[in-house]
Formats: structure tokens, sequence, C-alpha cells
């Protein structure tokens, strides 16, 4: 006599198996043909069985027929509404993108040039590998002048033509005041430039220190310009960088290109441009740092912190590239853009700007 529980089980074991609709369609026939299908076999089989049993079994086995049935169906029309293996699932979020960050030193060189641009002022670029004339002797700094000192040069190895136009390159330039000269050689008054880019010196990499970094040069000349023009002009980019409500000096400066020079100090953000120790001690520094003798450490006690070199320019530079002094005024001025990233967003080690840790990039604004 057939078993009828093993011959349901068995039945639901192939069906759940079956995964697709032909596997599902083998499993209709192997139970339900007509001819060789195991219930349908049965089913047959009843017409000899014992005459007692065969109502019970009759009963049995139709129900399993029609159950078997149902299941069959109902597994056809999931596998017929489910998709494709390779369909694509238009519902589920969508993967977000990596999208890159720019680099904090370039968000604020660009900022520093929008400021710019708004004053009217024209953007130009020039060579890293520079020549003694450009670098120095045309910004009245000839050769045995101690302002030299003043920077560490890197010079090359041998003199490389045709690097930079004009004279053969022996150095890196130490600062973006060349292109001063650059601009003026082959442009006449009036001028309203700037000139960001990298420079370099023989220093190591510290705390404060890098071989190489970023300068912003600016320089003006024109009919008529005065010391007004210039101390207007950087304090209108210090409030612009730092806020209006900053605090800014003009204090004395020696710069052998311009003549009065100054640079310009803003308050200590720190200590408020009280000079005083913040009530709280600072976060742990590198160097022990905290406080010292009860005075602010980020400005030393002064209250004051500086941001850039700047001057009216000499006479003596004015003449090196033809323009008339008895006629022409202008300023100029040189910031580092590292050190204004380090003052506007309180960063204490400036080898984070070189070290390309994503997790310190990321956290810049777009
Ligand atoms: N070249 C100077 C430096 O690298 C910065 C500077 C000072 C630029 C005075 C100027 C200036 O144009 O007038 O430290």
């Amino acid at each position: 006599m057939v078993d009828i529980l093993t011959l349901t089980r068995d039945f639901e074991k192939d069906l759940s198996a079956a995964k697709t609709q032909a596997a599902v369609r083998a499993v209709r026939e192997k139970y339900l043909s007509r001819k060789s299908g195991r219930i349908s076999v049965e089913l047959r089989a009843l017409a000899s069985s014992p005459p007692q049993e065969r109502r019970t079994l009759g009963s049995n086995l139709n129900g399993l027929k029609l159950r078997a049935e149902e299941q069959l169906d109902a597994a056809e029309r999931a596998l017929a509404s489910a998709p494709p293996a390779d369909a694509i699932d238009v519902t589920l979020p969508g993967r977000t993108p990596l999208v890159g960050h720019r680099h904090p030193l370039t968000l604020l060189r660009e900022r520093v040039e929008q400021i710019f641009l708004r004053m009217g002022f024209l953007i130009v670029e020039g060579p890293e590998l520079e020549d003694d004339y450009h670098n120095f002797e045309a910004l009245n700094m000839p050769p045995e002048h101690p302002a030299r000192d003043m920077q560490d040069t890197l010079y090359l190895a041998s003199p490389i033509s045709g690097a930079a136009p004009g004279r053969a390159a022996t150095l890196l330039r130490t600062h973006t005041s060349g292109m001063q000269i650059r601009h003026m050689e082959t442009h006449q008054p009036p001028v309203r430039l700037i000139a960001p880019g990298r420079v370099y010196r023989r220093d190591g990499l510290d705390l404060t220190h890098s071989p190489m970094f970023t300068q912003v040069e600016a320089l003006v000349v024109d009919d008529g310009i005065t010391l007004a023009d210039l101390k207007g002009t950087v304090v209108t980019l210090a409030h612009e960088l730092f806020g209006a409500d900053r605090g800014t000096r003009f204090r004395p400066s020696f710069f052998p290109y311009t003549e009065p020079s100054a640079e310009l100090d803003i308050t200590c953000h720190a200590c408020g441009g009280t000079g005083r120790a913040p009530k709280e001690p600072s976060a742990p520094k590198r160097d022990g740092g905290g406080t010292r003798e009860g005075g602010c450490t980020m400005c030393k006690g002064t209250g004051w912190i500086e941001v850039l070199g700047s001057g009216m320019v000499h006479p003596a530079v004015f003449e090196a590239v033809g323009y008339d002094p008895e006629r022409y005024t202008g300023f100029a001025f040189g910031v580092g853009i590292e050190r204004l990233a380090l003052l506007k967003w309180g960063i204490e080690d400036i080898r984070l700007f070189y070290e390309n840790d994503l997790r310190f990039l990321e956290q810049f604004p777009l």
C-alpha cells in the first residue's frame, strides 16, 4: 500500500528545491503526469486495492493531488512574477559616488583669488625654476647683498636654459616676488596683479616649516598709488578671510624691494588680542605647550599674529624694469597660503597639508 506521508514529503521536498519555472514543471510531471506521475499512478491503482481501504485511501490521494496542484500553481505564479536574476531593482537606494575634495590649500588659494578678482586684479603664474636675476638681483638684492641670507636658497646642480623666459634658471624660486619683475618687464602700467604659486627654501620639515610652500604675491603700479591703497587692500584681505571684527595693524619692517616696508598683523584668535593666557589651558601640544609664563603661547603674549609682508615698491625695482620711478608708484605684498590656513582653521602642524591623510583632508568644506 502506498504511504501517503512519504509521497507528500517527497513532493514537498522536490517542490521546495525547484527554483525555476522549468524545475517546477518537472515536479508537476513527476507527480501529476497522467501516465507516469507518482500520484496519478497511485490513483489508478485504487481500483485494485481492497474495498475496505479504498474510500480512505482515495480521499487522501485526492486531497494530496489537489494540494499538490495548488502548490505547483502558486510556485509557478511566484516564479513568473519574480525578477530575473540579473534584473536591476530600481527601488534600491543609489550608490553614492565618491566625491573628491579640493585640498585645503587649494580652497584657500581660490578664496584669495576670488577676493582679488572682485577687486579687479589679474591672476598670473610663473616658473618655479627661476634665475638669480628675477629672484634676487632685479628686486634690489645684488650679489653679496646681505638680504639674500634671509632666505636659504635651493640651487640647481647645473643651470637649465629654457626653464623660464629670459636667463638660465639656477635656483628654485624662494618667493613669488620675482613675478613682479617678470610682469613689469613685459607690461606697462597700470599693473594690478596677484601671482600665486609654490616656492622653495632650504628648510627642514617641522611644525611650522616646509621646504616647499605656497605664496600669493600682489603688485599694484599706477600714477598716484599710495600707502593708503596698500593698507586698504591688505586690511580688506584680512577682514574677508578672518572676519571684519579682527583687529589689524601695520608694523614697520624691512624688505629690499619695498620702501617703506610693513608687516600686517591681526589680533590673536587664541587670546582675543589680550596676550594673556586663555583661562582654559589649551589642549596639550607636541611641544609641551599649554601656556607659558601666564602669556598666550599662540602670539607669545603680544596679542598679535603676523600675516604678511608688504611695502611701497622700491624705486630701484622700477629702474630694473624700465619704469619711470619719478612718475609711478606702487605697492606689493606677499602672503603665505599655509600660514593663512593655519591661522584660519587653527591647525597646529603644517605637515598635515602635505601628508595626504584623507581623515584630515576631508574635514574641509568642498
Ligand atoms: N617675498 C617676501 C617673503 O617671501 C614677502 C614679501 C614681502 C613680498 C614684502 C612682497 C613685499 O611683495 O613687498 O617673505
